[in-house]
């Protein structure tokens, strides 16, 4: 039997590697795409997107239960939740279809099954039919992406000890729902089902939420998380369960005070979702047999997505943080010219975060901070959502808009938005940071009115001292 050879063997069909063997098939490569279980990754099936269809959901939902505020009014507002899960899984439906189109049209073959590197220009693949056939290629790229992190005293049981997975497929609102990790997993959820009537109680081990996000944006997520009912428990550890004869579940939390003493809580719940963190996949696929680093399952990699090993390239999640989709497909398109001979390289200024709590809030780029803490000189403007008409037509208008820059030069370093659409908005920040954009360039361009992004040529103004609609210091 004949091997059959590739220009390139894409492992993994997420936003990493579908967009990969996209580009590679768009430039004329002859690439084969391996995938275990569905292409689109944890992002098309279970992640990104099917969590942002049931946010929407609960956000309208939301908007009509408390509609006599803008003078709508709706008697006995139910959530059909079977109903919503099969609009939803429709939506990951047509998204995995597309992308298999896109794969075959523009030339790449698909193969489902489990890949496993057996040398440095070699795939293995045990198919979904049970057959093992063995590939060569000239480049290998590994876009396994990265799992759930199971904390060992909370085993999933698929129905009341879960994960994201299941949570975006739950068929039932919990009453009480238990979110362990303040993360952006375990606080997206947690807005969702406590919009549809779950009491949301947040345990998180660290002393604020969202660690690593600006602490400003975070309080106002905090604020309005509480105000909806729901209870966060910082410095707070779960340490193990116990099942309720009424079938709910008792949670044993630890709590650290202030003052470093401990205290033993317990929390009922109905059912506990388990939130924090995702690994890296790069173990058990063969790398480190054929001499490719891997550490703590993250697969390092140069400027260009090259491994130790030449041949080998590594994108997305299991490549490194931050674990992020547009990341991964950012890569997949660089790796892609690389590997077709085309000048490519990372070498982006920022990447974007976008967190769909409600508000949302988004980032790019250094927080005041960082950019103090880097030796900067910054000045910083603000300008807040309750300014903005735009903001109080739609009836949301928590929140602000913070651009941050360089003090003498006026570069603008980062943006950090908290509030309604932020992160649709932080793409014009986004462009600005990667642009080296001056804080004139946003304050003079003319946004149009009335629009939320307005908010943020105020804030590039205010940070001049220059705005209309706030005060200036
Ligand atoms: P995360 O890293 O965002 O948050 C995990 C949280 O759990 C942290 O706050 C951590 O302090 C806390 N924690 C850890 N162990 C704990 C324990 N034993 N008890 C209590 N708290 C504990 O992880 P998360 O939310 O699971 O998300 C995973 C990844 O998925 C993230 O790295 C993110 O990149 C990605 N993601 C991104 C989204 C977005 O960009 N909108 C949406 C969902 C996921």
């Amino acid at each position: 039997m004949t091997t059959k050879t590739y220009d390139a063997i894409v492992i993994g069909g997420g936003p990493g590697g579908y967009v990969c063997a996209i580009r590679l098939g768009q430039l004329k490569q002859k690439v084969l795409c391996v995938e275990k279980d569905e292409v689109g990754g944890v992002c098309l099936n279970w992640g990104c997107v099917p969590s942002k269809a049931l946010i929407a959901t609960s956000h309208t939902f939301e908007k009509i239960q408390h509609g006599a505020t803008v003078g709508i009014s709706a008697d006995n507002v139910r959530i059909d939740v079977p109903k919503m899960q099969a609009w939803k899984q429709g939506i990951v439906k047509k998204l995995t279809g597309g992308v298999r189109g896109l794969l075959k049209g523009n030339g790449a073959e698909l193969l489902y099954g489990d890949a496993r590197v057996v040398g440095p220009n070699r795939v293995q693949v045990k198919t979904k039919e049970g057959a093992t056939e063995t590939f060569e290629a000239k480049a290998i790229v590994i876009a396994t992406g990265s799992s759930t992190i199971e904390i060992p005293s909370f085993k999933f049981d698929g129905k009341q000890i879960i994960g994201a997975k299941e949570a975006v497929s739950l068929h039932e609102v919990p009453k009480r729902l238990l979110v362990i990790g303040g993360g952006v997993i375990g606080l997206e959820l947690g807005c969702v089902y406590q919009k549809f009537g779950s009491a949301v109680t947040v345990v998180e081990a660290t002393a604020g939420l969202l660690p690593g996000v600006d602490p400003d944006c975070t309080a106002v997520v905090e604020k309005a998380l509480v105000k909806r009912g729901a209870t966060i428990v910082k410095n707070a550890l779960a340490k193990g369960y116990e099942r309720n004869k009424d079938g709910s579940i008792s949670v044993a939390v630890e709590v650290k005070a202030p003052d470093g003493s401990v205290k033993q809580e317990k929390i009922v719940a109905d059912v506990v979702l388990v939130a924090v963190g995702m690994r890296p996949n790069g173990a058990g696929l063969g790398l480190e047999e054929i001499g490719v680093k891997v550490e703590r399952g993250f697969v390092p990699t140069d400027n260009v997505g090259r491994t130790n090993v030449p041949s080998v390239y590594a994108i997305g999640d299991v490549s490194g943080v931050p674990m992020l989709a547009h990341k991964a497909s950012k890569e997949g398109e660089v790796v892609a010219e690389v590997i077709a001979g085309h000048k490519a390289a990372k070498d982006w200024v920022a990447i974007p975060g976008a967190i769909f709590t409600d508000p949302e809030i988004a980032v790019v780029g250094l927080s005041e901070t960082e950019a103090k803490e880097k030796g900067i000189d910054v000045r910083v403007g603000k300008f807040p959502f309750a300014a903005l008409g735009r903001a109080m037509a739609v009836n949301e208008t928590d929140g602000f808009i913070k651009v941050v820059a360089d003090k003498n030069s006026h570069e603008v370093l980062g943006v950090h938005i908290v509030g309604p659409s932020a992160t649709d908005l932080i793409s014009e920040g986004a462009l600005a940071v990667e642009m080296h954009a001056f804080l004139e360039d946003i304050g003079l361009t003319i946004h149009p009115h009335p629009t939320l992004g307005e908010g943020l040529m105020e804030a590039s103004m205010h940070a001049l001292g220059q705005a209309i609609h706030v005060m200036n210091r």
